[in-house]
């Protein structure tokens, strides 16, 4: 037993589907992001039939994870996508996405961005300020186009997550404060190149409790009711993303009870519901393959120097997040415990503290759950060429994302003559 129920040890080895990660590691050497189909299909599915009857669309939150691989298979299962960048709106067109079934998210959409989504005539904006409604229907104006329209609303909710992704509190940046979303969606009404369609929230990532979606979610019914006793049309409720899932010891709901519950809080109401997860759907079908590069023992501690680092994975170091760490051969040699740390030249570049594992040179660790905000947060510090990425699909290894090579990173760098 793993602990995670899309890898699992045979024969002493830790495997993906049919393959065992030496192999990847033979193969295509580390780092390696490790993604496994089945495990993807899986959670999608898990994600969709929850609705039962119920009018829905899956909007997969890209920026968990943009592969062209991931978006083309989640599309081939019907899946729509939330967007918050020109760059994630390229990525969905280009793996097959339906630009039908695209919602566009995020505090700050430059004019450029907004017009490339209405080029490609997307499904809704989800609109965060009067400012950014404002910008919205001039150039869909420009353009004579009829923006599609969701506001975005801050409900005030502790989601009661990590404080970087808490984001319905109305201190925080995003969505229109709740008792100003009134008179927005009245003068939104107004305007001649916007068309409101929807209301939308989303209070935070990684939440492990249905409680806070839930209070937010009547919030928003309420609000719902009120503007369509006020004749404003709503046709969809857009319930976000932030389902957490398992790192270590958390106990989320599953995916089925999530959207029941909600869906009861939604009861009769007609109108179609999106939902936006990101983390849930992809986290724990990926792990980080690493090789240990050096152990280095001191009086104080024991580090075991691993060729994944901080730009691989930024998640612990800038969350403090746990991800597990297991051997990819188990052996039954005595156990220390050690500092899981990468090469690049700062303390706060490590992937676990404090793991009991018996390591020697040149052994195989997977970081598990890397599947969501891994490879999509990395970055080249220390000039180090982005891992390769790899797709499981049976006893099959498909190569979805090259390793990046050095050339690579600085081939669009110019020195002055
Ligand atoms: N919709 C919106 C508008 C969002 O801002 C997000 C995530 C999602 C959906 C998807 O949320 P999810 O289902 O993945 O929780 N880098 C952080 C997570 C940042 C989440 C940002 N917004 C991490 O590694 O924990």
């Amino acid at each position: 037993m793993s602990g995670f129920p899309f890898f699992e040890y045979h024969d002493a080895k830790l495997c993906v589907e049919s393959v065992p990660l030496d192999r990847i590691f033979r193969d295509y050497g580390t780092p390696c992001y490790v993604y496994s189909r089945s495990a993807l299909t899986t959670t999608f599915h898990e994600f969709d039939t929850a609705f039962a009857e119920r009018d829905h669309l899956v909007c997969y939150a890209v920026k968990a994870n943009p592969s062209l691989a991931i978006l083309n298979l989640f599309a081939k299962l019907g899946s729509g996508f939330d967007i918050v960048s020109g760059g994630e709106l390229q990525r969905v067109l280009k793996a097959g996405g339906d630009p039908q079934k695209i919602v566009f998210s995020g505090v700050g959409k430059r004019s450029d961005e907004i017009r490339a989504a209405l080029a490609a005539s997307i499904l809704c904006f989800n609109v965060e300020s009067e400012a950014e409604l404002g910008v919205l229907n001039q150039v869909a104006c420009e353009m004579d186009k009829i923006a599609p329209v969701s506001l975005r609303v801050n409900p005030d909710v502790d989601a009661r997550t990590h404080p970087y992704i808490s984001t319905g509190l109305k201190e925080n940046k995003f969505g229109i404060p709740f008792n100003e979303a009134e008179k927005l969606y009245a003068s939104g009404e107004k305007l001649t190149n916007v068309r409101i369609i929807g209301l939308d929230f989303h209070i935070g990532s990684q939440l492990t409790e249905i409680a806070p979606f839930s209070e937010a979610c009547r919030k928003m019914l309420s609000l719902l009711d009120c503007l369509e006793a006020k004749k404003i049309h709503i046709e969809h409720l857009d319930l976000g993303g932030g389902l957490g899932i398992r790192y270590f010891e958390e106990n989320p709901p599953s995916a089925q009870n999530y959207v029941t519950e909600l869906c009861a809080d939604i009861g009769h109401r007609t109108q179609r519901i999106l939902i936006e997860p990101g983390r849930s759907l992809v986290g724990n079908a990926g792990l980080l393959l690493t090789r240990v590069e050096y152990i280095k023992h001191t009086s104080h501690r024991n580090f075991a120097i691993v060729d994944a680092a901080m730009n691989d994975l930024i998640r612990p170091a800038l969350y403090d997040a746990y991800h597990e760490i297991l051997p990819v051969i188990r052996n039954d040699n005595k156990t220390k415990n050690y500092q899981i740390v990468g090469p690049v030249c700062e303390t706060g570049d490590f992937l676990g503290h404090d793991r009991k594992l018996a390591l020697a040179q040149g052994d195989l660790l997977a970081v598990m759950s890397a599947g969501a905000y891994g490879m999509s947060m990395s970055s080249n510090y220390n000039s180090r060429p982005r891992a390769a990425e790899v797709m499981v699909d049976g006893d099959h290894i498909h190569l979805i994302r090259e390793r990046e090579s050095v050339e690579e990173l600085i081939s669009n760098e110019r020195i002055l003559p």
